[in-house]
């Protein structure tokens, strides 16, 4: 049964009518067409799908839509400000760590909601924060060094 659902994602409050219970993936992807978020494997294992709901990061594939309220959520989408790229991505992009890119955006959430509570992660920090993030085409080395760019540029 649709129930009414109010929910803001990258600043923009939507108002929807679906079941409460719709993983909020289907949402950004369906139904705000925000297709940065990824599909991977459904069942909160891979990371593909990875957001910000408030602070944290999480796996969008299993949260119901219902249970946002009034949390702010953002997207890969909302890192772009204007024209301009958050560090995250250009780093990404300085040190090639996407290769098929299915899990970036991904990573790049993940990344974000690490760099957001710990500016100066050590390398161990961010391997143990980031195993849950699955790469399959194994640029994780990659991934880890364009964090520690990001976090040296953010910390000025
Ligand atoms: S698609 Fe959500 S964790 Fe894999
Ligand atoms: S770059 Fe292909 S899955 Fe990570």
């Amino acid at each position: 049964m649709s129930v009414s659902i109010s929910i803001s994602v990258n600043g923009k409050r939507h108002h929807l009518s679906v079941p409460a219970d719709t993983p909020l993936l289907y949402v950004l992807r369906n139904d705000l067409q925000l297709n940065g978020p990824k599909f991977g494997c459904g069942e909160a294992q891979c990371g593909a799908c990875t957001v910000m709901i408030g602070k944290e990061a999480a796996r969008s594939c299993v949260v119901p839509v219902g249970a946002v309220g009034a949390a702010q959520v953002i997207t890969i989408e909302g890192l772009v400000k204007g024209k301009r790229l958050h560090a995250l991505q250009n780093a990404f992009l300085a040190e090639q760590a996407a290769q098929c890119g299915y899990c970036s955006s991904g990573m790049l959430m993940a990344a974000k909601a690490l760099l957001d509570r710990n500016p100066d992660p050590d390398e161990a920090t961010i391997r143990r924060e980031m195993t849950g993030q699955k790469c399959r085409c194994g640029v994780h080395n990659r991934i880890v060094r364009a964090i520690q760019r990001a976090a040296k540029e953010l910390r000025g």
